[in-house]
């Protein structure tokens, strides 16, 4: 009976190994499309596997496309021109792209997969960004959901960016978490340490990159990050500035500031910065000390929800009502705005309403 069971066992296990392999074999045959050619701007040419996400394949080349949201479709920070190929578009790219961008052959590069050769158009400043290799050289706790990770560069050993720019941070696996993703944070410090980079972090509860940052990341600890990317820095002209940013919305600000520090940018600056009570406050005489160190500049904390034992003497409620003492001249201001898309919406449509011009309100959105 015993010798019955343990053949049937046999067979069994037989069976499956069986099929575990031909599922192996199958999944070569089906998934192996064979290299295909990528040109880029008509003046260079990639051999590359194909199967993978354009994103990815570039990626592999040491080609760097924004990818703010790690290739899941939902930034649109990938969006390039694909004059030859590519495939039909798929319904993950058509809430992301304009009607001008779907006639003009935009595609999200992180949405199209390689299956023939292709013809794609880049911006030539692509080509500058870099993947650094960095250990973590300090860990700041601001608040109880907020770290300053400072990250120095060792390969390369400098970096040169604009103030506002972001980078984009990999992760590695911790337990709970198999797998790797890469996520967008803004450079919060100035770019005149080409050495070094800061970053601020809020945690996102249950988020893959920001409870590895929060609970997992140790200090001399090698990681990776890409960049410098975006178009959110201070534009060189002599208007007024109304800066808006609160949690990690920080990050990019006092990035600018600090430049502004640097150089000596004499222009009328004031920043806003909503939170909900005194507990989302931070580097807050770090920030009052550029109304010394800058010609005109203020900071203005407003605080939506403090309670009453907080003894908070600052304004409160949100920061919209408070613009109007800040503004001079509407036509001659511009908007620096960076937080969640929410924040960024209401904002946007109060500025306007004060008169200044939508393209003078400039914004880095973190959703
Ligand atoms: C250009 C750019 C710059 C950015 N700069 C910064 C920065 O300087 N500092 C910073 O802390 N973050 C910044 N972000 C946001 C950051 O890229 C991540 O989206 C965020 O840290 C969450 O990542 P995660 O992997 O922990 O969460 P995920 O695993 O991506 O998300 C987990 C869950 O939380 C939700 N979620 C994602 N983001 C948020 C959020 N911000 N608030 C609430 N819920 C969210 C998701 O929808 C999901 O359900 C920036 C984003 C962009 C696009
Ligand atoms: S990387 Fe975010 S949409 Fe493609």
């Amino acid at each position: 009976m015993l010798n019955l069971i343990l053949k049937d066992v046999t067979v069994l296990t037989a069976i499956c190994g069986g099929f575990a392999l031909l599922l192996v074999i199958a999944q070569k045959l089906f998934s192996n499309y064979g290299d295909f050619k990528i040109d880029i701007n008509g003046k260079r040419e990639l051999t590359v596997k194909g199967g993978n996400s354009l994103l990815n394949s570039l990626g592999d080349q040491q080609i760097f496309i924004p990818s703010a949201c790690g290739g899941r479709g939902s930034c649109g920070a990938c969006k390039c021109k694909i004059t030859e190929g590519g495939g039909p578009l798929l319904p993950t790219e058509k809430p992301l792209l304009s009607k001008a961008e779907l006639a003009d052959n935009i595609r999200l590069a992180c949405q199209v997969k390689l299956k023939s050769d292709i013809r794609i158009q880049i911006p030539e400043s692509i080509f500058n960004i870099r993947k650094f290799k960095a250990t973590i050289a300090e860990i700041v706790d601001y608040t109880y959901d907020t770290k300053g990770i400072t990250f120095q560069l060792l390969e390369p050993d400098t970096i040169s960016f604009k103030a506002g720019q972001y980078m984009q941070l990999e992760t590695k696996p911790y337990p709970g978490m198999k797998q790797k993703v890469v996520r967008a944070y803004s450079i919060s410090s100035g770019p005149k340490d080409e050495h070094k980079l800061q970053l601020i972090i809020r945690l996102v509860p249950e988020g893959i990159c920001t409870t590895w940052v929060h609970k997992h990341l140790q200090l001399n600890e090698e990681v990776f990050l890409t960049g410098p990317y975006g178009d959110f820095f201070l534009r060189d002209t002599e208007a007024d500035i109304i800066f808006v940013a609160g949690g990690s919305g920080k990050a990019p600000i006092k990035s600018i500031l600090e430049d502004m520090e640097v150089k000596g940018i004499p222009r009328k600056a004031t920043y806003f910065f909503g939170a909900r009570t005194t507990k989302d406050l931070y580097l807050t005489e770090y920030m009052q000390h550029f109304e010394q160190s800058l010609a005109d500049f203020s900071y203005v904390p407003v605080l939506s929800h403090s309670a009453p034992e907080e003894n908070w003497q600052g304004k409160t409620g949100f920061v919209m009502p408070y613009f109007k003492d800040a503004i001079r001249d509407p036509k001659n201001t511009e908007a620096y705005l960076c937080g969640s898309p929410g924040m960024i919406n209401a904002v946007t449509k109060s500025l306007i309403e004060h008169g200044i011009p939508a393209d003078k309100i400039y914004f880095d959105s973190f959703g």
